[in-house]
């Protein structure tokens, strides 16, 4: 911290960045009083007019093209990395012996070796990226200490569209070997997801990772998030990863679990969505509908028994003062989930503990080493892969 304010800055303003971007901006609107004053310094992307775009509309002090610049700045202390996964771990290295606090986008590296030397430069304020759910929270707390009681299944699945256009443009999305793909870009939600409510996964048995569109154009101009309207050319070039994978799980906790993703689901654009089956009920969340779940736990006597809707107030984590207006069932959308996640990543770096925090480096690259675990399950016909 400088002269006890916090200077932020966000390396990547593409689809992801402008939510961290965002985030800092509002983080000092919600929450408690105690957080030092915020400063939107700067904003690096290698796509100049993104980043002068941006730090425009977030009001951001500067705009760079380098995150060298990011690293190298006295009036910078808290940086999201937020661009491809490749180039997680030389900067977040660099920024980490720069002295800065790190938040960093999941999945962390493209292989457990990188994260594991990520995790090992990590300070205590380092942090990787989980955005913080009302709705997912209050259903981990009627399983901790509520009607819920132990899960014994989690079905999860995320299935996304943005691949499913054969013509949708190459990008760095579809590089990569297996486990890059579906898998390591929103099946690393997932597994996290799964672990969050169920706790560490033990073993992975029978995963199947495909490539169904087999190749894809090269697009013509600068591609950001899932590239839509982008003109392409006529080259196409190959796949290195997987459209669309699943796997079951079993947790240390007993809890078996079974997993479905894919980036070809066609009309969904971001479809996460999970059912828990506990030893004193059930409930289910819908990302579409991030305000509320559902949940069934036989308090209601036999003729009326089943799931009710659960709208998230202010008697969940989260929405207390978490929002503008915390009234029950206004609503929240995800955006306002990456306000959470960045007043967390601060909360940590401000030493405040209103919130908590976002998971350190070391949980990342055990999300990563649940991943690696997927991907060698693809290949042992049926046997059980330890977590290492
Ligand atoms: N937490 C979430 O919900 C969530 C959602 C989407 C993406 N992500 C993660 O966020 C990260 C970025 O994903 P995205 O969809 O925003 O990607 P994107 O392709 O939309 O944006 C990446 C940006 O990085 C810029 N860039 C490329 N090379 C650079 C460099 N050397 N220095 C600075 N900027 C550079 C690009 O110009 C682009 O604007 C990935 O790790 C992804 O997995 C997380």
């Amino acid at each position: 911290m400088s002269d006890s304010s916090i200077g932020v800055a966000v390396i990547g303003a593409g689809m992801a960045g402008r939510a961290h971007i965002n985030g800092y901006r509002a983080a000092s609107t919600v929450f408690g009083p105690g957080l030092p004053e915020i400063r939107l310094v700067a904003i690096a992307d290698a796509h100049e007019p993104f980043a002068v775009d941006a730090a425009q509309r977030y009001g951001y002090q500067r705009a760079e093209t380098s995150w060298e610049a990011v690293a190298a700045a006295p009036d910078i202390d808290a940086v999201s990395v937020v661009v491809a996964n490749h180039l997680h771990r030389p900067i977040v290295e660099a920024l980490l012996a720069a002295g800065k606090h790190v938040l960093c986008e999941k999945p962390m590296a493209p292989t457990v070796a990188d994260a594991e030397a990520m995790a090992e430069a990590a300070g205590k304020s380092d942090r990787v990226a989980a955005v913080g759910s009302p709705a997912i929270n209050a259903i981990r707390e009627q399983i901790t200490g509520g009607s819920l009681g132990k899960v014994m299944h989690f079905n999860g699945h995320y299935w996304c569209d943005y691949g499913f256009d054969k013509d949708a443009p190459m990008s760095w999305r579809y590089k990569g070997g297996p486990g890059s793909g579906a898998l390591s870009d929103i099946g690393s939600h997932l597994v996290d997801l799964g672990e969050f409510l169920c706790g560490p996964v033990d073993s992975v048995r029978g995963s199947v990772l495909s490539t169904l569109i087999p190749d894809r154009p090269v697009p013509l101009g600068t591609v950001v998030g899932h590239a839509a309207g982008v003109a392409v050319s006529e080259t196409r070039e190959p796949v290195g990863n997987e459209d669309v994978v699943t796997f079951t799980a079993t947790f240390a906790g007993g809890a078996v679990g079974t997993f479905s993703v894919s980036r070809i689901a066609c009309g969904l654009p971001n479809s996460l969505g999970f059912e828990v089956f506990c030893e004193g009920g059930a409930a289910a969340f819908d990302l579409a509908r991030a305000a509320e779940f559902t949940i069934a736990d036989g308090s209601a006597p036999e003729p009326v028994n089943g799931y009710r809707q659960v709208l998230v107030g202010p008697g969940h984590p989260y929405i207390t003062r978490g929002l503008p207006m915390d009234f029950p069932s206004v609503g929240h959308g995800q955006n306002d989930l990456f306000v959470f996640q960045a007043r967390a990543f601060l909360d940590q770096i401000a030493g405040l503990s209103e919130l908590p925090p976002c998971p350190a480096l070391a949980d990342g690259l055990h999300n990563m080493r649940a991943l690696e675990a997927i991907v060698a399950a693809a290949d042992t016909d049926g046997k059980a892969v330890k977590v290492k």
